[in-house]
């Protein structure tokens, strides 16, 4: 059985996230999509709201679990018996900063082979900073996150703005 982890920040998950896990889970027998910790990331929600963000626009994917992970990657591959990492590319950044990624994976833990999957083109853009950035400014996001991370961002939105 091959087991691949896709793993990322998914703060939020966006409609080009959920895009690779469709694919990717027809690959594989088992794809675990990992929140993990990008030290050099503030988000917004918390690991708990985006794993359940996660686990309510992967339900009907039979072979989708979700889990969460701080520490590194290739740890949590080895105590899982895991050795495929999915990942998007959406353009050539996506490929330069992917190819440093899979290489210094594979240097720490030799058996971590990393796959690229190209991003559909309609999200080539896309990204989790550009829909809380524009999501600031009443733009609708239907056509950029699932139906049902948007009462979360909606909700996220208005905590945000009583803050401050
Ligand atoms: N569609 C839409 N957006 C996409 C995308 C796609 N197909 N692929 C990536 N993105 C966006 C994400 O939304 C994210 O946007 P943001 O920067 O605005 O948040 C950005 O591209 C990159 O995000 P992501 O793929 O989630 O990567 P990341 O940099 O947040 O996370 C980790 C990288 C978590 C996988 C990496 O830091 C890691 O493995 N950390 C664990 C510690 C470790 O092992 N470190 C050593 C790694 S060599």
């Amino acid at each position: 059985m091959t087991i691949a982890i896709y793993p990322g920040s998914f703060d939020p998950v966006t409609l080009g996230h959920l895009d690779i896990i469709r694919r990717a889970s027809k690959r594989f027998d088992k794809l675990i999509v990992c929140v993990m910790v990008n030290s050099s990331k503030h988000p917004w929600f918390t690991i708990e709201e985006r794993k359940e963000m996660l686990a309510a626009v992967t339900k009907d994917f039979q072979n989708v679990e979700v889990d969460s992970f701080d520490g590194l990657l290739v740890d949590y591959m080895a105590q899982n018996d895991i050795s495929v990492i999915v990942r998007g590319a959406r353009n050539i950044e996506d490929f330069e900063a992917e190819n440093v990624m899979a290489r210094a994976n594979k240097s720490i833990a030799g058996f971590a082979e990393t796959i690229l999957l190209f991003s559909d083109p309609r999200y080539t853009f896309l990204s989790s900073s550009f829909v809380k950035n524009v999501g600031k400014y009443g733009v609708d996001l239907q056509q950029y996150i699932p139906p049902q991370v948007i009462p979360k961002m909606q909700q996220k939105l208005r905590d945000i703005s009583a803050a401050v």
